[in-house]
């Protein structure tokens, strides 16, 4: 059995794409352990607690300075010894050391093809606002390992999405959660349990 720590920031779709895909069997030897959200409002919260999964709030409003805030977190995803970290929408840089301790075993999907749109400032709707402005016809998703930088780690997964005529930000971001990211993320959660995902000079391979 795989035990991961989901952890999110917004409404938690993609902490649902997972959820339905123990639920309905298709995503096998996985547990999530718990639902870790920085925001005490995240819609994320009440999907886990509708599925009787631990759901906790740790938020820097509750904590007197950042390193503070960071061993709390840490110290939260400790307690639930998980063999793999997802961000689901995190939008929290990942403090240092939890990087390094959980070096690998962490991964986050983000909502364009990288290397386009991703690094510092582009998380959420303003990937797809982005995307649009460029006016690229294909935009998608990405999961992959997180390291040191900002969506720089190696790539497991990519899907490619069409950007249509008349799309808008929140319609490209639907169509992109849609076909991408809600097939993308649970499909890396099961080959990384599967022991699939071999990583090779910053490079994934997948057997
Ligand atoms: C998703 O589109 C995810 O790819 C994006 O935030 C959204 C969260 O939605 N993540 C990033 O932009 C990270 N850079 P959700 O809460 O409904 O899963």
């Amino acid at each position: 059995m795989t035990d991961i720590v989901v952890l999110v920031s917004g409404g938690g779709t993609n902490l649902q794409a997972i959820i339905d895909r123990i639920e309905d069997g298709s995503l096998k030897d996985v547990r999530i352990k718990a639902v870790i959200s920085n925001n005490k409002n995240a819609g994320a919260l009440e999907r886990a607690n509708k599925h009787g999964i631990d759901a906790l709030c740790v938020s820097p409003a509750d904590y007197k300075d950042r390193p503070d805030f960071e061993e709390g977190l840490l110290k939260a995803i400790n307690d639930m010894t998980p063999d793999l970290i997802v961000l689901a929408g995190f939008l929290v840089v990942l403090p240092k050391q939890i990087i390094s301790e959980y070096k690998n075993r962490i991964i986050n999907i983000h909502p364009s093809l990288i290397p386009s749109f991703c690094g510092k400032g582009f998380y959420g709707l303003k990937v797809h606002e982005e995307a649009l402005k460029r006016g690229v016809k294909v935009t998608g998703a990405t999961v992959h390992f997180v390291d040191e930088g900002t969506d720089t780690g190696p790539i497991i997964l990519q899907k490619a999405v069409e950007i249509l005529p008349d799309d808008t930000p929140e319609v490209l971001q639907r169509r992109v959660m849609e076909q991408a990211e809600w097939v993308l993320l649970p499909e890396a959660i099961g080959l990384i349990a599967a022991g699939r995902v071999e990583i090779k000079d910053r490079r994934t391979v997948i057997r």
